[in-house]
């Protein structure tokens, strides 16, 4: 079902690199894993679908990359549950980067702004109510609908360089395209990227934001590798990536949301100076190692342990006669149960507010997804908190659980009870 694309200088264990062509070195595979947003009804098709999540560095360009490709249409269906909007501090955040941008790079005569991946409109919606030209473009088409139902122009497709240029024609030049966890979601970053040239005007801004490698190394957060996340950015494989299009990275912006983000900023090369912070980061990341395969290779045995740990701790509970619930159904969870064996023999059921999620089944582990109620009725002895960048919001909501004895268990950066 999963088509592997032919490349003829792969071996055992390197592969080609989709961005430069060079030799990616493979540094863990995790096996067979389902589509991560494929929460279903029992017999649904997409729940059979498998792929290898195998990923590697490149020694030339340092991309971080999986080695086999999910068809988009497998991972971005119209009916796509994920919603950018389920969490107050998500919806905080996009309101905070439209507002930012409708200060600084939207305040010319009637600005356009287009976003990749607009979802369900959390940052549109700002956009819009200032009244300022707008266009998401996003796959989904449920999400599309919920965003459009509030007023938010919403194209339903992917985007790629015939997007772009229909868009360009219709609209003229964007000022802003914006881009939020949604553009390393594709192998085929030169069609975006391509795109991206033809739609920006001359001193237009491309600004996305990613979950980021330096974090997710520091934090061993292994869960970050899943199908939607094909490339783990950083600000070294971006600006390399990027200049192949004749495009700079000319800032980044560190962000915690999302267990850890960078913000990139990229304009046409020489049209901006790039910010002293491109620099620091370079250096950072250069002391962090994040460009030696050894680094990954110390990554990969901490992934390893905590597996170890993981299932250890769940089995254990299972003997003592406890109770465990998982909370989030997150996508990240799709890559801990089934890299880790965890089903519902483990975790009877995982909650979640999104209710495109409940009452369905998640990916692979067949760990069934319940409202968010039911989490206190009664109250767990342990709860799983796959949503752990959701940590704060999350334990202060649900303070009476750890009030009445309940506890936490955390797996990143290592296995821990609170
Ligand atoms: P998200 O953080 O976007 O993770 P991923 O990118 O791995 O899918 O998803 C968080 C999930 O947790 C989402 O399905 C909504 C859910 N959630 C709750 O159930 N309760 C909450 O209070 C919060 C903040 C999130
Ligand atoms: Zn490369």
């Amino acid at each position: 079902m999963v088509a592997d694309v032919t490349d003829e200088n792969s071996s055992a264990n390197t592969f080609t690199c989709r961005i430069c062509g060079g030799t990616v070195r493979q540094w863990f595979d995790f096996g067979p894993q389902p589509i991560s947003n494929a929460f279903h009804h029992p017999g649904d098709a997409v729940a059979g679908i498998r792929y290898d999540l195998v990923v590697g560095i490149c020694e030339s360009c340092t991309m971080v990359q999986q080695r086999h490709e999910c068809p988009r249409e497998s991972m971005f269906r119209p009916d796509y549950p994920y919603r950018a909007s389920g969490s107050a501090l998500m919806r905080k955040h996009f309101e905070q980067v439209a507002e930012r941008l409708l200060m600084t790079e939207l305040t010319g005569p009637d600005p356009l702004v287009v976003e990749i991946g607009s979802n369900d409109g959390v940052m549109l919606r700002t956009i819009r109510a200032a009244g300022v030209r707008h266009l998401g473009v996003d796959p989904s088409r449920d999400a599309a609908e919920v965003a459009a139902a509030e007023g938010i122009r919403v194209r339903v497709d992917f985007f790629e360089q015939s997007t772009a240029a229909s868009i360009r024609a219709a609209e003229g030049p964007a000022d802003v395209v914006f881009s939020a966890n949604t553009f390393s979601h594709v192998p085929y970053v030169d069609g975006v990227l391509r795109g991206v040239a033809e739609l920006l005007a001359p001193a237009g801004v491309f600004v996305f934001e990613d979950r980021y490698l330096g974090d997710i190394v520091a934090n061993s957060s292994f869960d970050q590798l899943y199908d939607e996340h094909f490339y783990l950015f950083a600000a070294r494989s971006v600006r390399e990536m990027v200049a192949r299009f004749g495009l700079e990275l000319v800032d980044v912006e560190h962000l915690d949301v999302h267990g850890g983000s960078l913000r990139y900023s990229v304009a046409r090369a020489g049209a901006r100076a790039p910010s002293p912070a491109v620099r620091d980061l370079l250096e950072q990341e250069n002391r962090q190692g994040l460009a030696e395969l050894s680094t990954y290779e110390e990554f990969a045995a901490r992934i390893e342990a905590i597996r170890y740990d993981l299932v250890a701790l769940l089995q254990r509970l299972r003997a003592d006669g406890k109770r465990v619930v998982g909370y989030g159904a997150t996508s990240r969870s799709a890559t801990v149960t089934n890299y880790c064996g965890i089903g519902p023999d483990l975790v009877p059921f995982v909650c979640d507010s999104t209710p495109e999620k409940q009452g369905r089944l998640s990916p692979g582990s067949g760990i069934p997804v319940r409202p968010q109620e039911e989490f206190s009725r009664p109250y767990p002895d342990y709860a799983l908190l796959f949503a752990w960048n959701h940590a704060e919001e999350i334990m202060s909501n649900e303070r009476e659980f750890s009030e009445q004895g309940g506890r936490w268990i955390r797996y990143v950066p290592t296995v821990r009870v609170l």
